[in-house]
């Protein structure tokens, strides 16, 4: 197995030093037009977005979905591993559109996405949820940090010193710019609850005009099932050593209220009291059960 890498902030975010040493090149990276973002903090959401969007793209053509696994076909913006192209020299080297996954808070998005008023969609998940799934996403893939136990783990998201720092920071960030013409701010628990509709809200926004069988297919392709079960997005292609779904699987759960069977009456308190000072200054909400 690998070592865990060391954590490194930059800009107030920790983050695997490889990433760290690569940050540079990511806040120089130089968007296009036409480029979509699908920004998230992790375990939001992010793939299960990449797959409805790239599947728009291609009008539904599952058949060319099903060519390359997701993080081909929707490069992570922010990669950087050893002996391999990072997310910016993948991203350099697409000739069409380019579809990618970043975790950057609103503050640390590279200018040029600005400049060029690039489509953003976030996905925003309650955190108790998010937490949750980010644990046992870091026992399963040991190119994170380590987790430690829940306990530890939990303190960590609340003190912003886990990997990619304050979910805080990124979630309200990207809530004050919601009301953006080129942002469209959705949530986890919509999605899960009613997708159609927000796969719709998706379509519109990226102007594709799909009929209704396309949609129809485009949500059967990319529910919990569909997806846990496809080797092109659910992750089971990477080596042991990068993901062991053994541990955990990539596509765990896909259910909102999860933390329930996780955080003990006391660990639900100190959440609370955490969410109750970040969440006070804004009309932020989330769902955490059914
Ligand atoms: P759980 O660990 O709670 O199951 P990300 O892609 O941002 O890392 O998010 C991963 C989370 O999204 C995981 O949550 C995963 O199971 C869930 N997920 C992935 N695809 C999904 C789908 N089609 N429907 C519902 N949840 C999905």
């Amino acid at each position: 197995m690998l070592d865990r890498p060391q954590m490194i902030t930059v800009s107030g975010m920790p983050l695997p030093e490889p990433f760290a040493a690569n940050w540079e090149n990511v806040q120089r990276f130089q968007a296009r037009d036409d480029d979509v973002l699908i920004i998230t903090f992790p375990r939001s959401g992010t793939t299960w977005m990449s797959e409805v969007v790239d599947l728009i793209f291609h009008e539904g053509d599952t058949e060319k979905a099903h060519q390359r696994p997701i993080y081909e076909r929707v490069p992570f913006l922010e990669w950087a591993g050893p002996d391999m192209p990072t997310g910016t020299e993948i991203l350099d080297n697409i000739k069409g559109r380019r579809i990618m996954k970043s975790h950057c808070p609103a503050d640390l998005l590279p200018q040029s996405f600005s400049e060029k008023n690039c489509k953003v969609i976030y996905v925003a998940r309650n955190p108790k949820d998010v937490m949750v799934s980010f644990y046992h996403f870091h026992r399963m893939h040991p190119i994170s940090s380590t987790p430690g136990t829940l306990q530890e783990f939990m303190m960590g998201f609340i003190e912003g010193t886990i990997t990619f720092g304050s979910w805080s920071r990124n979630v309200k960030g990207w809530w004050k710019n919601r009301h953006q013409k080129n942002v469209l701010f959705l949530f986890y628990e919509d999605l899960l609850e009613d997708t159609k509709p927000e796969i719709k809200k998706v379509m519109t926004f990226l102007e594709k005009d799909l009929p209704d069988d396309v949609l129809e297919k485009i949500h059967q392709h990319t529910t919990f099932r569909a997806m846990k079960e496809n080797k092109m997005t659910n992750y089971t292609d990477l080596p042991l050593d990068v993901m062991d779904h053994t541990i955990s699987p990539f596509i765990r759960k896909g259910i909102c209220g999860d933390w329930k069977n996780h955080l003990t009456v006391a660990q639900n308190e100190i959440f609370d009291e955490f969410l109750q000072r970040e969440l006070s200054d804004t009309d932020l909400t989330f769902r955490y059960q059914d």
